[in-house]
């Protein structure tokens, strides 16, 4: 059974990552931020967990306002670092973890907290500036991350209450997992600090201090301020800070705080703490979660010819769902009319893959793993009706699959031009 033996703060800052790429640690400005994160890196050589569940924000890096969520769980297989301006940071890719981030989805989901996933998308410095700073990599840690983006950047956000919650979530997702695997849950977010306005350069060490202490000792106590009283006390951007919560409640009220330090170089007061998990998961509660957790699909299976698409299948099929989700763009459309050869090669698809799409073979594609709703899309591209596609999949010809509906129709999601040829199409079939 997978076990989380501890807890771990971290600032998260761009200059930690800086100092990491371009300073050493006997630069004597540089000196603090080396010292706070030498004893996590040490306990990480020691201990070497096997997942880190990293839980940071985003700085509209990869998730921008167009689709803004407030919990966004990371099911991928691997995570590289992302363009923040300047180009990526040289710091190789780290693995995931998607068994156990599916079955923390599922869990979650099971207790109500109806999060959203990631795949294919980079992570900014949120995760990797302290990630870097923590690790040696090759050479100490070199396990799995999981990553929880958490989006407190757009207002409303996640109430310290609500990020608490999740936390103690969490723990129930984490410790019903049956493999045995040893996690260790990170959260990372500057402490106070604010970066934009007439108050930028705000920081209150004092409030630090306490927040770390009840952090530690009443977290409850932290779970009833408001965004506005955190960005008061804090700093606007200290807001992040609620996502230590999520870390917080993923622990027993009692822990073992074995490490604590604290700094202030510049803009962001940094802070790094360690909480040691005395408490084994239980075996019963396990169970209990996992029965929970099956409850939704218990009995699919048995319904014939349906094809739940899942988080697995998802992961699975990404790249072919990609490849026909993007006919929405009008180039790539036309690429895949009239420059087929290259567009496959390009996208990587497989010799299946290929044949799946080049013989319109519907019900194969669903049997792949390619979701009805790309396939409608690829169908609209070719001119080609939903009635014509359901009747493939169904192994009938049109006429039979249009005599089993109380009125024969031929329709698609085809707009403009491609919309009137499909319906003249209609009318010819019908007369
Ligand atoms: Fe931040």
């Amino acid at each position: 059974m997978a076990r989380i033996i501890a807890g771990i703060g971290a600032s998260h800052t761009p200059t930690i990552g800086f100092a990491k790429d371009t300073k050493t640690e006997d630069d004597a400005a540089w000196a603090d931020v080396f010292r706070v994160f030498r004893p996590v890196q040490a306990w990480l050589e020691q201990q070497r967990p096997e997942v880190l569940f990293v839980i940071y924000n985003d700085h509209i890096t990869s998730f921008f306002f167009d689709h803004y969520s407030p919990f966004v769980l990371g099911v991928d297989n691997r995570y590289v670092t992302a363009d923040e301006g300047g180009g990526p940071r040289e710091y190789p890719a780290v693995a995931g973890h998607p068994g156990l981030a599916r079955h923390i989805g599922t869990s979650l989901f099971a207790d109500e907290f109806d999060i959203s996933f990631f795949q294919k998308k980079p992570i900014d410095h949120g995760l990797f500036s302290p990630l870097s700073m923590m690790t040696d990599r090759g050479k100490a840690w070199n396990g799995a991350v999981i990553p929880l983006q958490v989006g407190v950047l757009q207002f409303p956000i996640p109430t310290a209450r609500r990020c608490y919650r999740l936390g103690q979530a969490l723990r129930r997702a984490i410790e019903s997992y049956p493999e045995d695997l040893s996690v260790a849950v990170v959260a990372t977010g500057g402490l106070s600090h604010q970066v934009h306005g007439e108050r930028c350069g705000f920081n209150n060490t004092e409030w630090d201090m306490q927040f770390l202490d009840l952090l530690q000792n009443d977290p409850d106590a932290l779970t009833g301020i408001t965004h506005a009283e955190y960005a008061e006390r804090g700093g606007m951007e200290s807001s992040e800070i609620i996502v230590w919560l999520i870390m917080r409640g993923a622990l027993p009220p009692r822990i073992n705080c074995v490490h604590r330090d604290y700094c202030l170089p510049s803009m962001t007061a940094i802070a790094t703490v360690i909480y040691e998990n005395p408490t084994p998961p239980e075996d019963s509660e396990a169970e209990r979660q996992r029965r929970r957790m099956g409850l939704q699909l218990s009995g699919i299976e048995k319904i014939q010819g349906t094809h739940p698409f899942t988080l697995e299948v998802s992961h699975r099929t990404f790249r072919l769902n990609d490849f026909l989700h993007r006919l929405v763009e009008p180039a790539h459309r036309d690429r895949f009319l009239h420059d087929t050869g290259n567009l496959y090669e390009e996208f990587g698809l497989t010799a299946e893959e290929r044949r799946l799409i080049d013989d319109r073979d519907w019900i194969g594609l669903i049997r792949y793993g390619v979701i009805f709703f790309c396939l409608e899309k690829m169908a609209a591209v070719i001119g080609c009706s939903n009635p014509e596609l359901y009747a493939q999949m169904r192994g009938e010809t049109l006429e039979e699959f249009q005599k089993t509906r109380n009125v024969s129709m031929q329709y698609s999601v085809a707009g403009g031009d491609a919309a009137r040829k499909l319906a003249k199409k209609g009318e010819t079939d019908a007369s």
